[in-house]
């Protein structure tokens, strides 16, 4: 791999649906180790612009470089095999096979070769799992599957996870066990990006706020500035 510290350079991206245009010139960097909340409100463009990095989106104009390669325009497993993870709101597991059976599914080296993540370390780190591995993973609640997902991502020995509003109709206890999990991830050294309106949940994951406003980046700075400013929150979050 490139020794370049950019995880993800994005620069005047413009993506539409059809005639639609979502995202207006968006521009933002992560580097290696980052943890970036993607907030705005319904429709801002959160969803657009992570299926954009992961080639899922018309992309017409702008940069995408993952780990300094281009990737814009690229199909999405070649995306993966750059080292990023997407784990999308719908959460799809493997409904009759078994939690093992989908954990082993999303085994592989990462893109830099290494296998940080085995079957035994997401266990430890997910002892629910554990106790869940024979069972289908349909009869898992929503919170363990929200974990199921993010644990079969792990596997595939990410650089760079892309979450789509992971707290998304968690009940409050596990959305805190959710917020923990996550938090180990960002100490051991993992980039991630997700996308979320619940900012509160985004605090002490994230440390930097890049807020959507109708396709376009309206603020890039510390989460904490972002979240302490009522009136940017009023003007750009759901009230
Ligand atoms: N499949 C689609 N076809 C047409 N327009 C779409 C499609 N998906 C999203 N859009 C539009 O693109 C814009 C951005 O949507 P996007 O899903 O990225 O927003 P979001 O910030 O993720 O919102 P939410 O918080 O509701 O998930 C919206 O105007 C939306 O209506
Ligand atoms: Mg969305």
């Amino acid at each position: 791999m490139s020794a370049t510290n950019d995880m993800l350079n994005i620069k005047g991206v413009d993506s539409f649906y059809g005639a639609s245009r979502a995202l207006f010139g968006v521009s933002f960097d992560v580097h290696r180790g980052d943890s970036v909340a993607l907030l705005g409100r319904n429709g801002a463009g959160k969803s657009t612009t992570l299926k954009s990095i992961m080639g899922l989106a018309d992309v017409r104009n702008g940069i995408i470089q993952v780990s300094g390669h281009p990737a814009r325009g690229c199909r999405p497993e070649h995306i993966a095999r750059l080292g990023v993870a997407y784990v999308p709101e719908d959460r799809q597991v493997f409904r009759r096979q078994s939690v093992e059976a989908n954990l082993t599914l999303g085994m592989k080296a990462g893109a830099d070769g290494v296998r940080e993540w085995t079957l035994e370390r997401v266990y430890s780190v997910f002892p629910m799992l554990w106790d869940a591995r024979r069972k289908g993973a349909g009869t898992l609640s929503g919170g363990q599957q929200q974990m199921l997902v993010i644990a079969r991502a792990l596997l595939g020995n990410p650089l760079i996870m892309l979450l789509d509003e992971p707290s998304q109709g968690l009940s409050p206890l596990v959305m805190d066990q959710l917020q923990l999990l996550l938090q180990q991830l960002r100490q051991a050294g993992m980039t991630l990006v997700l996308a979320e309106q619940n900012t509160r949940f985004c605090m002490g994951v994230a440390s930097r706020a890049v807020v959507i406003n109708q396709g376009s980046v309206v603020f890039d700075d510390d989460i904490a500035a972002f979240n302490a400013d009522e009136a940017l929150r009023h003007r750009y979050l759901a009230a």
